[in-house]
């Protein structure tokens, strides 16, 4: 082991321009020096190196640290190793002192633990390739299924034969301890782990055999699919990815990672000629996993099946991925495929196709799929969006996450003033729920040495020790940007002198978090939007309640058209329909819209709709726009108002969906055919979300087993799809499969 000192002159002479300097040029820039970053592609350099400090830092993707650090990520060396190449750089005699017992008898035992499981791997290997079970089951098995001799031996797979005995015994004769096969859970109880199973080898990034799974091979038996080795000194399962060694160079490379779920996805896809894929094994995503990827390359793509346990843990690895810093997209594969399945069926070409065809950010990723659970319902709808939000929240890169937040509100038609500020408030709640965890972690390690120091208390138990992640509160703007930046507890360079103001590389207005100017002026940040008197261009009026988001949602559903009938009520309620039954405007469409009055998404709306219907059934005529503008109440009163000022707006999407039926004579010349016209589609869009709503519990009711809703709900269906043939032959439209 080197001695402290000698680390210690290594760090004094290593000086950051020069370790560096080796792999990137660099320009001066005043104090400071720039060049292109070698952890991230880019063009323009945000590469700075700050010798004062003698530390470097990317403002691009955020690498930063001192020269050790450099060495370390970018040769993917270890802390020794690092140390030892500066040393020579110098040309520094390192000193080297005698480990202590207990590390290196540590580094010992690790080292034949992988000895064993080289062992085993081999024998595994040799009854597949050399005996007759292994070639008659295990071989035929993997040809089956399509895998090539080479792949196979690139990824060390094998045959654990039917005896239970087969390795121990071979193990022990060639002199390897019972109680390290016992630690490899290689053995148990004098027996095999594996047997009659084909194999998997796990390696580690080195390419060390650290632990198997075995696949078995008989259906319809209860046993599991797959048999894991258990953890051990050499295998912590959440912090490995399957692959992860063959796949190294290529997602260097490519700086791309796909992440599937299973040992043969990745295997199939190597075979394929994609190479940079990993697998998590079938857990879900953990943050280690992700930190063991953001050493080779900053973007994933999840490719996971397209079953719902598949995307349940594709929504769930995002996050993870996210906190992480990394850029993350989601492929689903079609139903009831798994990337292994669907690469044979359909080959490379295909299959490249589909994952560029089909690959999404996971913002939409998660909105597209939340929001179509969510159907028309608000509240629902409302939800899939905050939901989405939280998650675009965990993005820490505030240009990126601006960049997601724009196509957000363009995909969701709504005001982007009304997401910024969402956005905001999730970041800001998840800010503050992190600190508190931190104050927690914090309270609890000061029980705990006070516990230690008090004897006769119990100790609490010990929490595992939580690595703080600088990622999780990103500082506030007056902080030195340089800080919190080195690894926690990384053994290297002591913090940065304070105060040390000249080395701040332009950032422009980066220092509120990109936020700047993304605010709309005189939004209040207090209480929700602002929102303007109804009608008045088209916008959205006044609604009690006090979520902004579920009212900017109502304006993207029916409410919408509820405002055009309440308008065409308030212009041409008085005016008549039918001379011969002196039927108003009013009565004609209060009577036809009774029996909908219950799918109303506005409140407001529908109250108007049942004063005006009373009026009708009192008066027998409709009220005169003067009634309205003279309500007491001043609601009724403004629409009243906004009504006569602009009196032919009509749902854009409507215009859209029913061109021909809207290209008509100006309303009040032909007030008549209009009501007729507009009740018609009026009605057709609460039919239609009817039928979508009824199907949805129909599928529901056929899953369970309450057999007379089904049969209710699908009478209704019967006569909700009446209602839409009658409807669709007076609009002339034809009615397409529901
Ligand atoms: N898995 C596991 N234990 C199980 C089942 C699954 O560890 N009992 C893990 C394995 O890593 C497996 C992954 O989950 O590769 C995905 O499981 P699954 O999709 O069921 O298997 P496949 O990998 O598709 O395997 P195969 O194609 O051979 O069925
Ligand atoms: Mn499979």
């Amino acid at each position: 082991m080197i001695t402290d000192e000698s680390i210690q002159l290594v760090k004094d002479t290593a000086r950051v321009e020069d370790i560096v300097g080796d792999y990137v040029n660099l320009r001066r820039r005043g104090q400071n020096m720039l060049g292109l970053c070698p952890f991230h592609n880019e063009k323009t350099p945000s590469f700075n190196v700050n010798p004062s400090r003698n530390i470097y830092k990317c403002f691009g993707c955020g690498e930063g640290g001192d020269p050790i650090k450099f060495l370390m990520t970018l040769e993917q060396l270890t802390y020794p190793d690092a140390i030892r190449k500066i040393a020579a750089k110098y040309n520094i005699q390192l000193e080297e002192k005698e480990v202590s017992q207990e590390v290196k008898e540590e580094r010992q035992e690790k080292e034949s633990l992988i000895l064993v499981n080289e062992f085993a791997q081999q024998w595994y290997a040799d009854q597949l390739y050399n005996t007759d079970e292994g070639k008659s089951i295990g071989l035929s098995y993997f040809k089956s299924r399509g895998f090539r001799r080479d792949v196979m031996e690139k990824f060390g797979l094998g045959f654990a034969p039917n005896s239970r005995n087969g390795l121990y015994k071979a193990a022990l004769a060639s002199g390897y301890k019972e109680e390290q096969l016992d630690k490899l859970g290689l053995i148990r109880n004098k027996k095999d782990f594996f047997w009659d199973r084909v194999m998997f080898t796990i390696h580690n990034l080195s390419g060390k055999p650290i632990a198997f799974a075995g696949r078995i091979l008989k259906k319809d038996v209860k046993a599991p699919k797959y048999v894991n080795s258990p953890e051990s000194e050499i295998y912590h399962k959440s912090d490995v990815l399957y692959g992860l060694h063959q796949a190294r160079g290529m997602v260097r490379k490519l700086d791309n990672v796909y992440m599937v779920e299973g040992y043969t996805d990745v295997i199939s896809l190597h075979q394929h000629g994609i190479e940079n894929v990993v697998a998590t094994s079938g857990t879900s995503l953990t943050s280690g996993q992700a930190r063991l990827v953001k050493r080779q390359t900053e973007n994933v793509t999840l490719l996971y099946d397209g079953d719902k346990a598949g995307i349940k843990a594709a929504l769930r690895g995002v996050d993870v991925l996210l906190i992480e810093g990394l850029n993350v997209r989601v492929v689903i594969l079609p139903d009831g495929e798994d990337p292994d399945s669907y690469m044979q069926k359909v080959g490379t070409t295909a299959f490249e196709e589909y994952l560029t065809k089909k690959r999404r950010d996971f913002l939409f990723f998660k909105a597209d799929l939340l929001l179509e659970e969510a159907g028309d319902d608000v509240a629902a709808r409302s939800d899939a969006i905050r939901s989405s939000i939280a998650t675009l929240a965990l993005v820490e890169d505030p240009l990126k996450r601006a960049g997601y937040l724009q196509q957000f509100t363009g995909r969701l038609g709504l005001e982007e003033s009304l997401l910024v500020n969402l956005v905001n408030q999730a970041v800001a709640d998840r800010r503050e729920e992190v600190k508190k965890e931190q104050d927690r972690e914090q309270r609890r390690r000061e029980r705990n040495a006070r516990a230690e120091n008090a004897p006769g208390l119990p100790p609490v138990r010990p929490q595992r020790p939580q690595r703080p992640n600088k990622k999780d509160i990103p500082p506030p703007p007056t902080e030195d940007r340089w800080a919190g930046m080195q690894e926690p507890g990384f053994a290297g360079a002591e913090p940065p002198p304070a105060g040390n103001d000249d080395y701040a590389p332009d950032w422009g207005g980066m220092d509120d978090g990109g936020w700047a100017g993304m605010q709309e002026p005189g939004f209040d940040d207090s209480g929700g939007i602002e929102i303007p008197p109804p009608f008045i261009d088209g916008q959205v009026p006044e609604m009690p309640g006090k979520d902004p988001l579920k009212e900017a949602l109502l304006f993207t559903g029916h409410t919408f058209q509820e405002q055009d009938l309440v308008k065409i009520l308030i212009v041409h309620g008085s005016k008549l329909h039918d001379e011969e039954t002196n039927t108003s405007i009013a009565g004609f469409l209060t009577a036809n819209t009774a029996d909908i009055l219950g799918d109303f998404d506005s409140e407001q709306y529908r109250k108007v709709a049942v004063l005006v219907a009373d009026y009708v059934r009192q008066h027998q005529q409709g009220p005169a726009p003067e009634w309205y503008l003279n309500h007491p109440e001043e609601n009724i009163r403004q629409m009243a108002v906004s009504a006569t000022l602009s009196p032919h707006t009509m749902s854009p999407n409507w215009q859209e969906k029913y061109k021909v039926y809207l290209r008509q004579k100006h309303p009040t010349e032909n007030h008549k055919l209009y009501a007729e016209n507009f009740l018609r589609i009026f009605r057709m869009e609460k039919i239609d979300r009817k039928c979508k709503d009824n199907i949805r519990k129909i599928k529901e009711y056929e899953k369970g087993d309450d057999h007379k809703k089904l049969v209710l709900h699908m009478k209704l269906q019967m006569k909700l799809d009446e209602m839409r043939k009658a409807l669709a032959a007076e609009l002339g439209t034809v009615v397409l499969g529901k």
